[in-house]
């Protein structure tokens, strides 16, 4: 104490695309730490698809606050505690925002991390919201049977690489879309894709309909938009959809008119389902236990696309809407290579 704490505050609203104009450098310092709260020392800061959401005017599941950090998971040590149940030196993840230092209560703690298990920057990637999504939605909401075709839009992302795996795990015939020939060729040689398709090239639906020469079973439907609605009339009949993200549409406000979907949902007789990782709390052990053994048996391949210094994390959430990210992104503020 005291602790000179930078910040990148959210400036304005994007209800488009994230720009880097929207945030904000500030400092504050934090001189005591308040009676019902900690004092913990950022590590690693999360970069998510789903700050765009947040950062949104239009209603969204969760909201960003003007003039405060943005928010943001991160993980970090407790360096000052006036809470009972942590101690200095305990590493703890929890919405803690893109800042140095987060000054919280328990409100904002989601749980202890032992860096005994794992490298701490893992309770924000595999054991965070990336990890914990591609198994929960996989499992509970497309529920995977041997031999069916299976297709996962943004596939070579955080959650697309760890989807692409785990289906390839419950014998399906696993295709990718992603936004480039690149991340098509990460998706095949390291994340067990049979095949993936890009796109962005000019005959990507007839590449993606010889990909899944017997349809198209389940959909892990990251992207959603106007590759969705191309991608849908490939499904078979019964098929399951779950819209896990919507990283194509950039902006909801005016909602956006594009083809309708009714008549091939009606027709193929689909399931819809949508999904938000925070509400399958009950869940995360189960998943984070399963994700836990692939990782330390060496099953799970994972990137991460680390830029360091809390000064590169506007650029960083822009570049995720750019499709450069290959992997997790995250922030750097101290850590280990
Ligand atoms: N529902 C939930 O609870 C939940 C939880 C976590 C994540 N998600 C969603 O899952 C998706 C992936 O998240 P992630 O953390 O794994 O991110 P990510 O895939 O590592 O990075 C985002 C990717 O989105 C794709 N993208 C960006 N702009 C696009 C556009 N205009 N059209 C199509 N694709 C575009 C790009 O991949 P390509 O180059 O391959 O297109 C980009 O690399 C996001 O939509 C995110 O919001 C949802």
């Amino acid at each position: 104490m005291p602790y000179l704490n930078h910040q990148i505050l959210l400036d304005s609203h994007a209800d488009g695309l994230p720009e880097v104009s929207n945030f904000i450098p500030a400092k504050q310092t934090i001189n005591h730490c308040d009676a019902d709260k900690v004092v913990i020392r950022n590590h690693y800061l999360s970069v998510d698809p789903a700050q765009k959401g947040w950062m949104s005017s239009a209603v969204n599941y969760a909201s960003a606050t003007l003039g405060e950090p943005m928010r943001a998971l991160a993980v970090g040590q407790v360096v000052e505690s006036n809470l009972e149940d942590y101690e200095v030196g305990e590493f703890v993840t929890g919405w803690f925002g893109w800042q140095e230092y987060a000054h919280v209560g328990t409100d904002k703690i989601r749980r202890k991390v032992d860096p005994d298990q794992a490298p701490i920057k893992y309770a924000v990637s595999i054991f965070g919201l990336n990890g914990l999504t591609a198994y929960i939605a996989m499992k509970d909401i497309l529920a995977p049977e041997p031999g069916e075709t299976l297709l996962i839009s943004t596939a070579a992302g955080a959650v697309g690489s760890i989807a692409g795996q785990l289906a390839r795990r419950w014998d399906c015939h696993v295709v990718g879309l992603t936004g480039s020939d690149q991340k098509a060729a990460l998706c095949c040689n390291e994340y067990g894709y049979h095949a993936a398709v890009n796109y962005k090239s000019d005959d990507w639906l007839e590449q993606l309909r010889r990909a899944c020469p017997n349809g198209i079973d389940k959909y892990f439907d990251m992207a959603g938009g106007w590759i969705t609605d191309q991608a849908i009339h490939l499904m078979n009949h019964f098929g399951v959809h779950a819209q896990v993200g919507t990283a194509a549409v950039a902006s909801w406000d005016p909602v956006p008119q594009a083809a309708r979907r009714e008549r091939v949902i009606l027709l193929k007789e689909l399931t819809q389902k949508g999904f938000i990782i925070f509400n399958h709390t009950d869940r995360y052990d189960e998943a984070t236990t399963q994700l836990g053994n692939l990782l330390h048996s060496g099953e799970l391949r994972f990137h991460e696309d680390i830029r360091d210094g809390l000064d590169s994390a506007p650029q960083a959430l822009v570049a995720l809407y750019q499709g450069t990210n290959l992997g997790k992104t995250l922030i750097r503020l101290i850590g280990e290579e």
